[in-house]
């Protein structure tokens, strides 16, 4: 059985306000046993997270890390310093991170060989453009993606990642995924999974991301291989992230 897992994305946004709301909130809030909820806020409040979301339960995340483990990198973050601060996940391969900041799949795969060196888990993001989608190239793309990351790591590597997929052309743009394309999409992924180990795939969480909101998720929860989301705009609205975690029980 796997856990739902709700992860919520602030990208470059928030204040340090908003992460005391959250803290409150969510220590007040009373959320189904069976969903792990997880927050992935900017670098400067992942100490002030991890303190304000621990009595509420929820983990907090890291969006990016650097693939070198420390040295003469200015403004970089590495995964040591994440884990210091009692961070649990960090976002890799997130679609703003390929097309903004140029990291393709052999930065991806530095960055997850990164993260599980220093104990992290990574949140291994996958997904097409819209050009991509339109030309039916979604299953090739996103499979290609995952292929890279998995042919890099070692057996036992592999079990440590959680799963995204986020169709780019949904992301932050109100057009969700329907449950069902959403769907054919995760089962791919899982099939892809079994022909590294059975076990893998069954135990791996798929979440999907793009366009979640309180009024979409319980449908798309709803998919046997849909096993929670990546909640982007929605998850700085405390009632509405809320609401979403709720769904997932
Ligand atoms: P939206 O939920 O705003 O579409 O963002 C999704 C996302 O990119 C989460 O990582």
């Amino acid at each position: 059985m796997r856990m739902p897992l709700i992860a919520g994305n602030w990208k470059m946004n928030g204040s340090l306000a908003l992460v005391d709301t959250f803290g409150r909130a969510f220590a007040d809030a009373s959320l189904p046993e069976k969903v792990e909820v997880a927050l992935m806020v900017p670098f400067p409040y992942l100490g002030a997270a991890t303190q304000a979301l621990k009595d509420g339960g929820v983990a907090v995340g890291a969006q990016t890390l650097n693939d070198h483990l420390s040295g003469a990198f200015t403004g970089e973050v590495s995964g040591a310093m994440l884990t210091d601060l009692s961070v649990r996940y960090v976002l890799v391969g997130h679609s703003e991170r390929r097309s903004l900041f140029g990291e393709d799949d052999a930065a991806v795969v530095a960055r997850v060989k990164a993260a599980l060196v220093s104990g992290l888990a990574p949140l291994l993001c996958l997904g097409e453009t819209l050009e991509e989608h339109d030309a039916e190239r979604t299953e090739a793309v996103v499979l290609g993606q995952l292929g890279a990351v998995l042919d890099a790591l070692e057996p036992a590597e592999r079990g440590c990642l959680v799963i995204a997929y986020e169709p780019v052309w949904a992301i932050g743009t109100g057009r969700t995924a329907s449950p069902a394309q959403a769907q054919a999409v995760h089962a791919a992924i899982r099939d892809c999974l079994r022909r590294y180990d059975n076990a893998l795939a069954e135990g791996m969480r798929l979440l999907y991301g793009g366009s979640m909101k309180a009024g979409n998720a319980a449908e798309l929860l709803a998919q046997p291989d849909i096993d929670g989301g990546l909640v982007g705009g929605a998850s700085l609205q405390v009632d509405d992230f809320l609401a979403i975690c709720q769904s997932a029980g």
